[in-house]
């Protein structure tokens, strides 16, 4: 399947606004919803969808935000000593940025997705 950047760009685009309504917010304040999704995009890959992936990914979704900004701050300090990949993830993004979604994260109903159990189930 070939797709230019341009059309994949517009595509990502065109979702945004949808995630961003139905993202629950903490970090309002500082951060708009577009630009939450935006960045709390960027964990996805690894950490699943609203970060409720759980595996050899640790879950992140419903954490305690002061755990999760912790460990963000760790790792982007280079002071967590399992970090694999995290460590250059967190250096690019502001203290702030990973208090904000340490927040973001931390609201989000681990088990509140049909979706995300049965594909638990489907694991077991
Ligand atoms: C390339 C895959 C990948 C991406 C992208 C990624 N993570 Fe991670 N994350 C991991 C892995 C793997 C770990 C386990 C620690 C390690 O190996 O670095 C982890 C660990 C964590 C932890 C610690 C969880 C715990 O149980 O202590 C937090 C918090 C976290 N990630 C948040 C994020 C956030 C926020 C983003 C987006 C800015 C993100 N991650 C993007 C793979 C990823």
């Amino acid at each position: 399947m070939k797709r230019t950047l341009h059309e994949a760009i517009a595509m990502l685009l065109g979702v945004l606004p949808l995630l961003g309504s139905a993202i629950p917010s903490l970090a309002e304040d500082t951060f708009s919803t577009e630009q939450m999704a935006l960045m709390a995009g960027a964990c996805a890959n690894c950490h699943g969808t609203d970060g409720r992936l759980a595996g050899s990914v640790p879950t992140i979704a419903g954490r305690p935000a002061a755990v999760l900004e912790a460990r963000l701050l760790a790792f982007k300090r280079d002071e967590a000593s399992d970090a694999t990949v995290m460590n250059r993830i967190a250096k690019g993004f502001s203290d702030e940025e990973l208090a904000a979604l340490a927040g973001h994260f931390s609201a989000i109903d681990p088990q509140a997705d049909e979706a995300w159990e049965t594909e638990q189930g489907a694991q077991e």
